[in-house]
């Protein structure tokens, strides 16, 4: 043989395995893997917060980064081998606009590439503190004064890099299972509603919620760790609605916490280790263990209503954070689900085991106006039809929960209605409610009719996305919205008995439900937990039979996808994007105090600090709306290395930018209608900080002052040079460092004058 054959003997050799191990490869638990992180922080200040629902929670900076987290599992080595994508980011939930424009920029860089709507999995971690204003329905826009694109560019923009990043880097890999308890970090926030469920089901549960963390431990061929899933039922929740800084709260708190210590020495969203803190079936969940009381008396609420003196506003629960303090209370459950989860993916025991066999999906477009399903009457005991109605919100969605209480006089757990409401919603709805609509929502006294309004355009979803993503014996179930404990057992349960029934041969399925998926819908409560008319069940906006009529759909999708008989796509919802606008007031320009220039800085910082500290500096800014820096940062501290000799060999290195815990990012106007942004930084410096020389830097775009239409231009900015001290080291001090704590005088020097002067000359051009 010469060398040519022997070359091609090789070649087949080398096709041979790889055809083995293409047909072979997921029976041994061979996967291909990628994962990816990017920053999805949008808007950082003067637009309203997406949770809550309270018009006077907007934006004032930035506490944490938001990130898009990417998981891609594929079959095996080749590109038309099965492929599925689950995402989570740290929103408040996934539109049915981010969705569509999330597969079609992936298939604009990928053309009859691996992505579609099937495989993709979009999910939310449900933080209550991230911008709002992205998403296509109308009800969701009130309170965010409508739809503003930058806020839904940054989700699309961060969602499709991350799945770039993790795509392009799949690599032949490994995936483990494995779950435990988390303790002390959730408690049911409708117990009454629970308690309606039938005794002997409660019975099988010793707990009201879920306290079972699932996690996915990623590695790659030789066993490097890559990254890591978890499901948990929690609100994200533990910052309540005065909070006004974008944070990623209990879940990013506890992502960033697992990232830093797999990705050390670099900065949140920046590492190649990614570890996804994803939601569950949260709906009736809250972080705030130390349960509801009444702000006045201190004594507990009203059980049922959950209100103090008729009032659902003196009703509130708080977190295990000194005196209900929120950001403690965000470490805490953050910490405590980031142990569990650490703990999981280090310590494989008996109960972990690795996944193993075929990547499959399946997905379906259904109107959720009018699903048909068969239940038993339990008055009769014979089987009916009922269906699903078009969406309506009871009253006790104004009444708000215990983690972010209602407007007016509305309670949870209206049975009744009240003549003037009644009579404010048939004047917007331009006629009383059709009968058979109410009977439809029955128990449910409805405030607002949503699926009948189509004007302007859709209030809510009546076309969702069903989805089944699976991984091996890993059933991810994508559900458009927020089950409540029950419900979720309810559906893990159903499609764990279909996988049984189906595939007898393999091993336990594990069943996850991956909440706030691709489309929003508010929640699903039990037909049982329906009748109390809690905050749940008023928002279970389909009427009493959704969750039966999700039991069924997903008992289709899952016995389809594993029997491979092919299923009706269904017709996907509307796509509004041509229907959106907003009220959201214009920047038109942006000023700095007189003879002040961008990014001069107005407080500069003590010339000596201590660890534990926090140091506050303040700058003349731009608006942080012009661009949220996504990817980027708007401060950086930095310590200078090498400093205080003359060698010329002095480094900065990054110590913290905006998205750290131990910074904060937050502006504000001097007074009302100024056209002044005052940007103010703290730093806590941490407990270990090195001693050194340090300084903070500050970046942003201003709109110039005169002409409206130019577009804003970058400045930045940084402080005098700090020290931090420490004890028993020689800190060399920069030459520039002066003990003196000065502060910038109002007219520092005639150079300054004519600098302003120049640079508003520039501006008139
Ligand atoms: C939010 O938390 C803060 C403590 O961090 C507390 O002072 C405030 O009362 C809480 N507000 C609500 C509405 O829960
Ligand atoms: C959903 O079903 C209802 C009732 O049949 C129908 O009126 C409506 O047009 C459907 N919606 C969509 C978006 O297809
Ligand atoms: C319905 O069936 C259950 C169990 O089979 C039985 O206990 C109950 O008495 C029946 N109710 C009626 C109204 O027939
Ligand atoms: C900073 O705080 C930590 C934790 O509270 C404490 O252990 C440490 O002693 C403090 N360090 C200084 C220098 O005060
Ligand atoms: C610096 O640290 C030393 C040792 O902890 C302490 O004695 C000193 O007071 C500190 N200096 C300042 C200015 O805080």
């Amino acid at each position: 043989m010469d060398s040519k054959q022997l070359e091609l003997r090789f070649l087949l050799t080398l096709l041979g395995v790889f055809f083995i191990s293409a047909v072979a490869g997921d029976e041994n638990g061979d996967y291909y893997v990628g994962v990816g992180i990017a920053d999805v922080t949008g808007p950082a200040a003067d637009l309203g917060m997406m949770g809550y629902a309270n018009p006077s929670q907007s934006a004032k900076g930035i506490h944490t980064r938001l990130y898009s987290r990417a998981f891609v599992f594929r079959d095996g080595p080749n590109t038309d081998d099965p492929l599925v994508a689950f995402v989570s980011a740290d929103i408040g939930m996934v539109d049915q606009l981010i969705k569509f424009r999330v597969v079609e920029k992936l298939n604009e860089l990928y053309v009859n590439g691996p992505f579609n709507p099937q495989n993709v999995l979009l999910s939310g971690t449900h933080t209550h503190s991230g911008p709002g204003a992205y998403l296509q329905y109308l009800m969701y826009g009130i309170t965010s004064l409508g739809f503003y694109e930058p806020s839904f560019n940054a989700i699309v923009d961060g969602m499709v890099q991350s799945i770039v990043r993790a795509y392009e880097k799949l690599q032949p890999g490994r995936l483990h299972i494995n779950s435990g308890i988390v303790q002390n970090a959730n408690i049911n926030r409708s117990p009454s509603s629970y308690l309606a469920n039938p005794p002997e089901e409660r019975a099988q549960y010793d707990s009201d919620v879920d306290k079972q963390m699932v996690l996915v431990r990623i590695e790659k061929a030789d066993g490097t760790p890559l990254g890591a899933i978890n499901w948990f039922a929690v609100h994200p929740t533990s910052m309540n609605n005065t909070n006004r800084l974008i944070s990623g709260d209990n879940k990013g708190y506890a992502e960033m916490l697992f990232e830093s210590e797999m990705n050390p020495n670099t900065r949140p969203g920046k590492g190649e280790f990614v570890a996804a803190f994803a939601s569950s079936n949260l709906g009736d969940v809250s972080p705030n263990v130390m349960g509801p009381r009444c702000i006045d008396t201190g004594l507990p609420c009203d059980f049922e209503h959950s209100t103090c003196g008729g009032l659902s506003q003196k009703c509130i629960a708080f977190g295990p954070g000194t005196n209900g303090d929120m950001e403690e209370s965000t470490e805490i459950i953050g910490e405590r689900q980031y142990k569990v989860a650490k703990n999981l993916f280090n310590n494989l025991d008996s109960t972990a085991t690795q996944l193993k066999g075929a990547v499959d999906y399946i997905h379906q477009y259904v109107n959720m106006t009018n699903y048909e399903v068969e239940v038993v009457n339990p008055l009769t005991n014979t089987t009916e039809t009922v269906t699903t109605c078009p969406g309506a919100m009871g009253y006790s969605f104004a009444g708000g929960t215990t983690d972010g209480p209602g407007l007016f006089d509305f309670v949870q757990g209206e049975l009744s209605d009240n003549p003037f409401w009644n009579l404010i919603r048939d004047v917007l709805m331009l006629g009383p409610l059709d009968p058979v609509f109410q009977q439809c929502h029955y128990p449910k006294p409805i405030l607002l009719p949503v699926g009948l309004a189509h004007q302007p355009y859709e209030w809510v979803a009546s076309v969702v996305e069903t989805q089944i993503l699976r991984v091996g014996n890993l059933y991810i179930i994508g559900i458009p919205g927020e089950l409540t404990t029950m419900a979720g057992r309810r559906l893990r349960k159903a499609v764990e008995s279909v996988v049984v029934a189906n595939a007898p041969d393999s091993e336990t399925p594990h069943v996850v439900i991956a909440g706030l998926s691709n489309v929003y819908t508010h929640y699903i409560t039990t037909y049982e937990e329906y009748q109390k008319q809690r905050y749940e069940a008023a928002s279970t906006i389909y009427g009493p039979h959704t969750l039966q009529a999700y039991l069924k759909q997903y008992d289709i999708l899952a016995a389809s996808m594993l029997d491979g008989t092919n299923l009706d796509p269904g017709t996907p919802p509307p796509d509004l994007s041509g229907n959106q606008f907003n009220l959201i007031g214009k920047i038109s320009r942006d000023t700095t105090p007189f003879l002040k220039n961008f990014g001069d800085c107005l407080l500069e910082p003590l010339p000596i600090v201590n660890p534990n500290d926090t140091v506050v500096v303040k700058f003349a800014g731009g608006h942080p709306r012009h661009d949220s820096m996504r990817e980027g940062t708007f401060l950086l501290v930095e310590k200078c290395e090498e400093c205080g000799d003359d060698t010329g060999s002095e480094r900065w290195t990054t110590v913290a930018t905006d998205a750290d815990w131990s910074t904060k990012f937050h502006w504000s106007r001097p007074k009302f209608l100024s056209t002044e942004s005052v940007i103010e930084i703290s730093w806590k410096v941490p407990a270990d900080a090195l001693p050194g020389n340090y300084r903070i830097r500050h970046f942003g775009y201003h709109k110039p002052a005169v002409s409206i239409a130019a577009t804003p231009r970058a400045y930045q900015g940084e402080t005098r040079i700090f020290v931090v001290n420490g004890t028993g080291n020689n800190i060399v001090y920069h030459p520039k460092w002066t003990s003196e704590h000065k502060q910038p005088s109002k007219i520092n020097s005639a150079a300054q004058f004519w600098h302003a002067l120049a640079s508003s000359v520039k501006d008139w051009k």
